[in-house]
């Protein structure tokens, strides 16, 4: 295969987006907006991917760069054409092609660049256009099966405003030629710009034709504003919940479902309504989130029930047949096999052993204000309602607390742990109680 690289323009300012953080690290499915267009690269292939951002962009460098990505910088923004240019020193002999996107296309896919990179060794050449109504786009002008040129909309006269095919912002050309077509730009236009959109006719000047190829106006939604990022995560969120839904997942509630770009449920899940996944989740096979549930960073295990109204957030570890009903909150801990904790709880920062039973109200009391301490209970043990178990604690294995205990000393195993005031019985007190207070109420009518 002919070496691919990608350019991702993405010094914009986005200053519709009314925010102090760079456009494209807006977040779509808990990963930002550059992020989907880096994987969309990579997922056809393109080993080297530069991305172009603005001075000082230091979250967009860094970023992009976690994800194996270079970075150039744009000193001024003069125009798209000048942007792609910008990642001359780094690919100008690259020995394969290249492919230009822009940075704020978060639902592009893989398949788009793998189609533009056909048509490419096609023609020549290629570019991606869709058909819209919207005013915002630069029309593409066809002749004869390949690209005439591409006007922008603020350049355009009557009739090419009426053309409904629209460009994407995609390009697929040879890398040697495109940086000596990009060298030759000018910025004799309505807006002063260079633009990358005349670069075809430099190649068809030098006998080179253009493809377009055609993709769907849904997965070339650029995001300028608030309300367009929104309307690309509706996008997305469709997408994700079809795949799990292909993928044997059950959801009674598609629609009400939010996951994350990394969410992964096996077969045979069942998720409830209105349940919402946070990044790095897996669920395996049969397990069942119910209702309203709140998952981050967490695993739970075949055949676990969590929810409905249940918390998991990151390090949260359900291993096989676990329970964990409402209200109750996990935090970096495991919980081993069948072991429950079925209403209003938090564990944080624990073990829970296998087919532990832990009761309503049972707080792991991890923070002192400083530092974090871990609990650990033993497999069997059976947790009272309302235990506070103040960490650092071990409780042992087969151990029972008494309901209400304040546990703060590690606990034998099979002993029964009981940490609170003793009751005592006053006879008569309550029914001597009643009758003064009646009494007085009734002296104060009179
Ligand atoms: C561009 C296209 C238009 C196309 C539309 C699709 C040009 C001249 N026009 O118009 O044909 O229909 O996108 O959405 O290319 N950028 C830089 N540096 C710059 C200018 C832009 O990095 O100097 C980046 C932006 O961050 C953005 C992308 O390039 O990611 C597109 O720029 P934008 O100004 O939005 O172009 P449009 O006017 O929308
Ligand atoms: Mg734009």
């Amino acid at each position: 295969m002919t070496a691919r690289a990608g350019i991702i323009l993405a010094a914009g300012q986005g200053t519709r987006m009314k925010s102090a953080k760079p456009k494209v690290m807006h977040e779509i499915a808990h990963l930002p907006i550059l992020g989907h267009v880096i994987a969309a690269m990579k997922g056809a292939g393109i080993e080297r991917i530069v991305v172009v951002t603005a001075p000082g962009a230091d979250a967009v460098r860094a970023f992009a760069t976690g994800l194996g990505a270079e970075c150039v910088v744009q000193d001024q923004q003069l125009g798209t054409g000048h942007a792609a240019a910008c990642a001359a020193p780094l690919l100008k002999d690259f020995p394969g092609v290249l492919i230009v996107s822009y940075g704020d296309m978060p639902l592009v896919t893989a398949r788009t660049f793998e189609e533009s990179f056909a048509a490419r060794e096609q023609a020549g050449m290629a570019i991606v256009a869709f058909h819209s109504e919207s005013k915002a786009y630069g029309r593409v002008i066809v002749d004869n099966g390949y690209l005439y040129r591409i006007v922008e909309y603020k350049d355009a006269d009557e009739h090419q405003r009426a053309v409904k095919l629209c460009n994407a912002g995609i390009m697929a050309a040879e890398a040697k030629a495109f940086f000596q077509w990009a060298a030759k730009l000018e910025n004799n236009n309505a807006q002063k710009e260079f633009y990358l959109t005349d670069i075809p006719a430099f190649a068809r000047a030098d006998g080179v034709n253009c493809a377009v190829v055609e993709a769907e106006e849904r997965e070339m939604m650029g995001v300028n504003s608030r309300a367009e990022l929104a309307a690309c995560e509706a996008v997305m969120q469709e997408r994700l919940r079809a795949k799990l839904l292909n993928d044997g997942v059950g959801m009674t509630a598609p629609e009400t479902v939010y996951l994350a770009h990394d969410t992964v449920i096996e077969a045979d899940a069942q998720i409830g309504p209105y349940v919402v996944f946070g990044p790095g989740v897996t669920v395996r096979g049969g397990a069942q989130i119910k209702s309203h549930s709140h998952l981050e960073g967490a695993e739970v295990g075949k055949g676990a029930l969590v929810g409905p109204y249940a918390r998991l957030r990151p390090g949260a570890v359900l291993e096989e047949d676990v329970h964990i009903g409402n209200f109750v909150e996990v935090k970096k801990a495991r919980i081993e096999k069948g072991a429950k904790a079925n209403h209003l709880t938090y564990i944080g920062d624990a073990r829970v052993g296998a087919g532990a039973n832990v009761g309503a109200g049972t707080i792991t009391c991890n923070y002192d204000g400083f530092d974090k301490h871990f609990t650990d209970i033993g497999a069997g043990a059976f947790i009272g309602s309302d235990t506070a178990l103040v960490a650092p604690v071990k409780i042992g294995d087969g151990v029972i607390t008494a309901a209400g205990s304040v546990i703060t000393k590690d606990v034998d195993a099979d002993a029964l742990a009981v940490a609170r005031g003793e009751q005592k019985q006053i006879a008569g007190w309550a029914a001597k109680f009643r009758a003064r207070k009646t009494a007085e109420k009734a002296a104060k009518k009179k």
